[in-house]
């Protein structure tokens, strides 16, 4: 671990040499707000408002630590300590900065590499868990097998891998197809590739299904790397991938009981220009409004995507049995099924969990196994 060997200062920022001969640089303002002393002890969370501290804020003094940080007194006689290691990692004059989870774009060759873990491990395996949630957090997939065919076993893992969303469909919704049924809502149409509930706001990041009966020929799932999709029509079709990043839609679901409605973009970027979110719910996306002299050009782009999507080269189709599962990121992979080819039952139960709660409970695992 490189030490800090001396420090100057400088009217507005603290100077630093690493034994490495690294050259930092930190602003006065910024010493003080990220003053270790000044956090929460328990929390680390800030305890003096940042908007407080004079933005000519100075130290009297800075000096390299003998443990091998920076130690700064101030003009109120305040002393902040920073250790080496602290600095270093938030070393911004050197480029510090957010570490972000490279997304692994895969295609429709990838189905045998997805990550699988039976019940059991889920269970009693936390090292198996801690691979197979990063996997999941790496490609926005992953499947589960052997599980057992209950109703509420998906409600039960997604206890166990964060914390169930209940929306207006409940806990747990239930698909079913019965063979000959005379009804359209036990359809055996295929189902185009979709993220869910594009008209809620937020919408649902993880999807759990879980297949309970499965005994119809045909009916496989079939899954699409959202970000995979966005970053070819990004190479291929730069001005339709702009199109799709600053056109809003509007998304919604009216029935008797609930109207839900939200507006967001197909695809969303985030501040450093990478695709955060893949929106893609043709059914419930609204009539376009924009200016009439994009519209072709909007419709180009869109039908680019959706037709990308389709496309074998991009989808992996799996065929999945009774007493497994797959879970997908909703703000990523794309989900359908291909149609049925002959008659059979078939059930299958979903659940939504979030990221956020599914990452947090996979930091603890990886705590708990030393990972
Ligand atoms: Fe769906």
């Amino acid at each position: 671990m490189s030490r800090i060997q001396s420090v100057e200062l400088h009217p507005r920022h603290v100077s630093a040499t690493w034994s490495d001969g690294r050259a930092s640089a930190f602003h006065h303002v910024w010493l003080r707000d990220n003053c270790p002393q000044l956090r929460h002890a328990q929390t680390g969370h800030r305890v003096v408002e940042t908007s407080s501290i004079p933005l000519d804020i100075r130290p009297s003094g800075a000096v390299a630590a003998a443990d091998g940080g920076i130690e700064v007194t101030w003009a109120d006689g305040h002393v902040s300590s920073f250790p080496a290691e602290w600095l270093s990692r938030h070393d911004y004059s050197n480029g510090a900065s957010r570490r972000r989870d490279e997304p692994n774009l895969w295609d429709g060759t990838y189905a045998p590499k997805v990550a699988r873990i039976s019940y059991q491990q889920l269970l009693d395996d936390p090292k198996a868990l801690v691979g197979w949630i990063r996997a999941f957090r790496r490609d926005g997939v992953a499947f589960m097998t052997d599980m057992p065919n209950t109703e509420g076993t998906v409600a039960e893992v997604g206890e166990r891998l964060g914390r169930v969303r209940d929306t207006s469909w409940g806990r747990v919704f239930d698909v079913k197809s019965i063979a000959n049924a005379n009804s359209v809502a036990y359809t055996s149409l295929p189902l185009v590739l979709h993220t869910d509930e594009g008209y809620r706001d937020p919408a649902p990041t993880v999807q759990l299904q879980h297949f309970l009966v499965s005994e119809a020929e045909g009916g496989d799932a079939t899954l699409v790397d959202g970000f995979r999709v966005a970053d070819e029509l990004r190479r291929t079709a730069p001005d339709k991938f702009r199109l799709l990043c600053e056109t809003e839609l509007s998304f919604e679901f009216v029935d008797s009981d609930i109207v839900l409605e939200n507006h967001a973009p197909l695809i969303e970027l985030d501040v450093s220009g990478e695709v955060r979110e893949v929106r893609f719910s043709n059914h419930s996306c609204q009539p376009f409004l924009l200016p009439a002299d994009r519209m072709e050009a909007f419709y180009g782009a869109y039908t680019a995507f959706g037709a990308m999507r389709e496309d074998p080269r991009f989808r992996i189709q799996v065929p999945m049995g009774a007493g497994e599962m797959y879970m997908v990121n909703n703000r990523r992979v794309m989900h359908g099924r291909t149609g049925f080819t002959k008659g059979g039952n078939r059930h299958l139960q979903s659940c939504y969990i979030e990221l956020d709660e599914l990452y947090g409970r996979l930091a603890i695992l990886e705590r708990a196994v030393g990972a």
